[in-house]
């Protein structure tokens, strides 16, 4: 499949965070771009982030979403309102929206009055929010929760629900901690699918998630980073940091079916792990 890269979407440089001057992660250097292929209309972009348990995915993604402070480095993502493609701006808290792995909701709002909320900012007509709104509850099957607040629901309605706040609210960029932990088959199903429905609104759109399920971050990302402890002449440091990098589309692996050649770099990125 024919793709190019074009403009930077997200750039980050030399990115660490520390908790109490415990330094978790450092030396994280990333950048994403913008990709059209032949023949797609949009192609959003999916990048997936690994690694084992307490190796700091989910810092990783509270400071892209700003919810800690950097120690070093900084975030730019593209500036949508400039005219120049080039334009980027320092990442903002609200820049890139937030699915945690405890789906925080408002727990005052029922699932109705969180997505409404969640749309305030459009330029949507009030007719057409509601229509978007009941658009997006009939589609991952809300229907029944529209009206309930969030002690009431499921882990997996509570996830649908913060899923879709987190899409209506931000722009562009949405991070999500484990999106697919602990859903059964068919809400992993949804979840992809609503990848594939963001990919289709907007070239631009990006998705960044953490998971377990090394298979599941092949079968959906384009870009697929392994975070974990580095070995620096033989000492293994206590910091997370990206050890490898695969872009799937240069290695002719990405938009495809799950082959052989996507099990081969599987057994790979476990060995990276085992050692990290
Ligand atoms: N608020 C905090 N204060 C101090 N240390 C923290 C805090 N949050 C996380 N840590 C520590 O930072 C390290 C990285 O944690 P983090 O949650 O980012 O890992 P993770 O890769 O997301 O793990 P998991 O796969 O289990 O979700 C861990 O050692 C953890 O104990
Ligand atoms: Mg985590």
């Amino acid at each position: 499949m024919e793709f190019s890269f074009k403009e930077t979407l997200l750039y980050v440089e030399n990115l660490s965070v520390a908790y109490d001057g415990n330094v978790i992660i450092k030396d994280i250097s990333l950048t994403e771009k913008d990709v059209v292929r032949s023949g797609v209309n949009a192609t959003g972009q999916v990048i997936a982030i690994v690694g084992r348990s307490g190796r700091g995915k989910s810092t990783f993604f509270r400071a892209l979403t700003g919810l800690v402070p950097l120690h070093t480095g900084k975030i730019l993502i593209k500036d949508f309102e400039s005219n120049d493609p080039a334009a980027a701006k320092e990442a903002k808290e609200g820049d890139i929206g937030l699915v945690n792995q405890k789906y925080t909701l408002f727990r005052h709002k029922t699932v109705l009055q969180t997505l409404k909320y969640a749309l305030r900012k459009s330029t949507l007509s009030e007719t057409d929010k509601d229509k978007k709104i009941k658009e997006y509850i009939h589609k991952w099957g809300l229907e029944n929760c529209a009206d309930k607040y969030p002690n009431e629901l499921s882990g997996g309605q509570r996830q649908r629900t913060a899923i879709i706040e987190q899409l209506f609210s931000s722009d562009k960029f949405i991070v999500l901690d484990e999106p697919f932990s602990g859903l059964d088959v068919g809400n992993i199903e949804e979840v992809k699918q609503s990848f594939d429905l963001l990919c289709t609104l907007s070239e631009y759109n990006t998705v960044i998630f953490s998971t377990h399920d090394i298979e599941l971050a092949l079968r959906l990302a384009q870009s697929v980073y392994v975070i974990g402890y580095p070995t620096i002449n033989g000492d293994k440091k206590d910091y997370g940091t990206i050890i490898a990098k695969y872009d799937l589309r240069e290695m002719g692996l990405a938009w495809k079916d799950y082959c052989e050649k996507h099990d081969k770099l599987y057994d790979e990125i476990v060995h990276q792990m085992m050692n990290s």
